[in-house]
Order: C-alpha cells, then sequence, then structure tokens
C-alpha cells in the first residue's frame, strides 16, 4: 500500500489532492449545502478543501442572485478543447462575511480534524488593517489555514479597474489588482502573518509574469507567508463571432467581455509559476491550480514543486469522479508502476531537470528526423513548407529528408496526424528510403 500523505505548511494532510476555491453553490444561500458538497469531495478522498473567496464589506443586497455567463472553447482537431470563459460580475458572487463564518464552522464540524480547511479571502483594498481584521475573524472561527485572494480576475477585469490601478487607489476588494501591486500588496502580507498564529498563503494571479514573479514570490516568503498558491484564472476577452458582425457568443448576451479563462489553456501557467519559484525561490510550500484536468497533471503539478493540487473548473465536468479517479490513479497505478511507497519521494523530482535556456547542449549534430513509411499516409502536411529539408518525391510518392539539413528540431513529428516520424540520433539511423543519401 502507497502513502499519499503530504506535509503542506507543516500540517500532515492525508492526500496532495484536493479542491480549489470554485464553489458556484454561495454559502450565502446555505452554508450548511455548501458543506455538504465540498464533503462530497473529501469522502472520496479529497485532502483539504478552501471555501470561496469572502469578503467582509459587500454592499449588494442579501439574497440578490449570483451572476454567471459561462462559455466552453473549442477549436477543430487537432487542437480540440480548450477551456472555458468565465464573466461575471464579482461584487454579486463574493460571499459575504457572516456567511463565510457559518461555512468554516460548518466544514470544521463537518470534516475529518485532518482535512484542513481553507479559508479563501478577499480584503479590503489595499488596507493592512482591514486585511487583518478579516483574516482573524477566520482564524477564530476556526480556519487551519488562510490563503490571501490577491489574484481574482473578476474585479481586475472591469473599466474601473483602468482608472483605480492607474491611481494606485485599491480602495475595494481589488483581487488580481492588489496581487500585481508589489508596493501595495507587501505591506498587506506582512500585517497578516503578523496577526494571525495559522499559515498564511498567497494566492498568485497570472498577470504577474515571469520574471517578475520571482520577485513577488521572494518578497511574499521574506515577509513570513507560508505558501504560494497558483494560479487564479487569467484575464482574457470572449472571441467575436466571426459569421455576427463581431458579436458575442455569450448565451442571451450580445457583447464580448474582458472575462476570465479556465481549464486546460491554463495549465501552462500554472507551470511557468511553479518552475519559476522552486528554482529561484525554493524553500516556501507551493500549491498547484489552473489547468489540471487530468490525473496525470497532479504528477506532473508536483514533480515541478507542487505539494499540494488542487482541481477547479475541471470538477464542473467530472465532479467528484476525478477526485477518486485521481487517487485510484496514484495509489493502484502510478505509485506501483514506478516503485515509489510515498508521494514525496516525487516532489520536486523534475525540478532538477529544469535548466535555463544558456545551459542546454542542444546537440543538432546528433539527431535527425525519419518517417515510418508504413504509417505515413504521404499526406504532405510535413512538407508543406514548414522546413527545407523535407519534401514529398513523386515515383514512388514518399516524404525524403535531407539529413544534412535537418537538425532534429521536432516540428515534424509535433504536426504529423499519423505520428509516423521520429526523431533518432544519427548513430541509430538505419539507412532507408526516408533519406536522401548524405551529399
Ligand atoms: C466559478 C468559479 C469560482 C471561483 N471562485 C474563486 C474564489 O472564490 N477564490 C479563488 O481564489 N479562486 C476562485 N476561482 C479560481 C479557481 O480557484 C482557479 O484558480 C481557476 O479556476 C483556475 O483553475 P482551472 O483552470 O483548473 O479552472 C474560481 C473559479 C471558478 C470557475
Ligand atoms: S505529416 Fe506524417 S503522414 Fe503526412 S506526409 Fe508527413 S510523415 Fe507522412
Ligand atoms: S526535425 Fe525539424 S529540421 Fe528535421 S526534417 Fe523535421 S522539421 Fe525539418
Amino acid at each position: 500500500m502507497v502513502d499519499l500523505s503530504v506535509t503542506f505548511v507543516g500540517k500532515k494532510l492525508r492526500t496532495p489532492v484536493g479542491v480549489a476555491s470554485h464553489a458556484l453553490v454561495r454559502p450565502e444561500h446555505d452554508p450548511q449545502a455548501l458543506c455538504m458538497h465540498l464533503k462530497g469531495y473529501v469522502d472520496v478522498g479529497a485532502g483539504f478543501v478552501y471555501t470561496p473567496f469572502i469578503n467582509p464589506e459587500l454592499k449588494h443586497p442579501k439574497g440578490m442572485a449570483p451572476v454567471y455567463k459561462f462559455m466552453a472553447i473549442r477549436a477543430r482537431e487537432p487542437f480540440a478543447y480548450e477551456g472555458l470563459l468565465v464573466a461575471t460580475d464579482a461584487q454579486r458572487i463574493m460571499c459575504r462575511l457572516e456567511e463565510g463564518l457559518r461555512l468554516v464552522d460548518c466544514l470544521k464540524k463537518t470534516l475529518p480534524a485532518d482535512v484542513p480547511v481553507i479559508a479563501n479571502l478577499i480584503g479590503p483594498g489595499a488596507d493592512p488593517e482591514g486585511w487583518v481584521k478579516h483574516c482573524k475573524k477566520f482564524e477564530d472561527a476556526g480556519a487551519d489555514l488562510i490563503e490571501m485572494n490577491v489574484s481574482c480576475p473578476l474585479p481586475a477585469a472591469t473599466a474601473r479597474a483602468v482608472c483605480d490601478y492607474a491611481a494606485g487607489d485599491l480602495s475595494e476588494a481589488a483581487g488580481a489588482l492588489l496581487g500585481d501591486s508589489p508596493a501595495l500588496l507587501i505591506p498587506v502580507v506582512e500585517a497578516v502573518v503578523k496577526a494571525v498564529k495559522i499559515p498564511v498563503g498567497v494566492k498568485f494571479t497570472p498577470e504577474t509574469g515571469f520574471p517578475r514573479l520571482v520577485g513577488l514570490a521572494e518578497s511574499i516568503k521574506k515577509v513570513g507567508a507560508q505558501f504560494i498558491t497558483g494560479i487564479n484564472a487569467p484575464i482574457t476577452c470572449s472571441p467575436p463571432d466571426i459569421y455576427n458582425e463581431g458579436k458575442g457568443k455569450w448565451a442571451g448576451i450580445e457583447d464580448n467581455m474582458i472575462c476570465a479563462a479556465l481549464g486546460p489553456m491554463d495549465r501552462f501557467i500554472c507551470y511557468r509559476n511553479l518552475a519559476a519559484i522552486s528554482l529561484f525561490v525554493p524553500g516556501i510550500d507551493l500549491a498547484a491550480v489552473g489547468g489540471l484536468v487530468e490525473p496525470e497533471h497532479i504528477v506532473e503539478a508536483m514533480m515541478l514543486g507542487a505539494k499540494i493540487c488542487e482541481f477547479s473548473s475541471g470538477l464542473f465536468w467530472r465532479g467528484t469522479k476525478l477526485i477518486k479517479d485521481t487517487i485510484n490513479f496514484l495509489e493502484n497505478e502510478y505509485m506501483p508502476r514506478m516503485g515509489y511507497q510515498k508521494v514525496e519521494e516525487f516532489i520536486g523530482l523534475g525540478v532538477k531537470h529544469i535548466k535555463p535556456i544558456e545551459e542546454i547542449d542542444w546537440k543538432m549534430e546528433d539527431y535527425v528526423s525519419t518517417v515510418d513509411d508504413k504509417r505515413c499516409v504521404r499526406c504532405g502536411i510535413c512538407c508543406n513548407g514548414i522546413c527545407d529539408a523535407r519534401s514529398l518525391r513523386e515515383n514512388p510518392l514518399r516524404v525524403v529528408i535531407d539529413e544534412e539539413m535537418c537538425y532534429g528540431c521536432g516540428l515534424c513529428q509535433a504536426i504529423c496526424p499519423e505520428h509516423a516520424v521520429s526523431i533518432i540520433e544519427k548513430k541509430h539511423k538505419v539507412i532507408g528510403v526516408s533519406f536522401l543519401p548524405s551529399r
């Protein structure tokens, strides 16, 4: 039996897989219902849960319905499913303080003691005192960890945000505007860390790109935050309908919006953050979120240094099954196959294999492309002007490669729909019909 437990910010969790702050069931409707919804994930193996973002000073009338619009983004094969766009009014979906506290209380009474409840909090602008007051309430309510949500794309994806950011005036819940303003953010994090006894983490916005995120991570670590989560959803724009005068494609809405992007398209931004922080700011715990939608993604994220991994929009499609399948994958497939006894054996394993581009030995002379003539259907895609080393020759029709020109870049392999191309070491090359003789 393998050991799935992991130590995160000094706490032992029974599994490294959990539920991101993402609930559509809002606690202002019924904290008990959301608590039971989250318990469903724990029952199938989730090692931790998050509350949705809770804001201390909401002005919307109690009971006001949240608004959301979702749109799946798909491309044709071979690109297929790209992700999900979401547009919403942040003011109408943030959780109110009172219900947020009731949710934490309910979770603490319902979940097993070794499943931490992480309070995802969004404070009043860039006001350290206001943040401290807010966070202390959740510490008192029994939250095990606090995650400072300084990355929500929603308040940052507004017209108002453009003016607020330019003026440095972040008086209300600012989300990603605060996360991407280090001079305002660091004093807030420092104040919260000093004021509470439970571990504090910061959820990064993808709007803080490489390499700026490295400096931000260093500062966050320096003021005592114990973990960094990443990423929240990036900000994008929904695509114009090219067959309808550039209008929007949202159900029932004619316009497009600056909105948030979820799902598969986020994964490589998540990996960028994990890799950058693992490499350049070791010694702070990492929680991975963003585009993780398959069990294998959990292992990839952990190999890049994440100690825990969160599913978010993936749960919309696959629900509790995604958690169940992931636990099963780790426990009964991946770890036995690879001979790992503990998940901790592969945390960060891939980091030592990340190298700065300047240090890569490209071995340009050593590798070459080859085509399996049995698989190749002579479609010509790989010869379509992508590379001077390849051509489709007639009589008999076949792909030929000029091995002197080929430097094994891999583009032909990447695009071949029949998986007929391999990149091989020249020394293993069998002189065959696919090669032009060397000149
Ligand atoms: C409906 C919805 C609500 C969300 N609410 C929160 C939130 O309250 N706090 C937060 O930090 N992130 C929130 N997120 C962002 C997710 O935690 C996560 O960072 C994002 O969905 C990217 O992960 P994914 O690509 O796996 O979906 C929300 C996402 C969705 C789809
Ligand atoms: S893309 Fe693949 S199948 Fe098409 S010609 Fe090239 S090797 Fe053959
Ligand atoms: S590996 Fe690159 S250089 Fe070689 S044939 Fe393919 S596309 Fe051309």
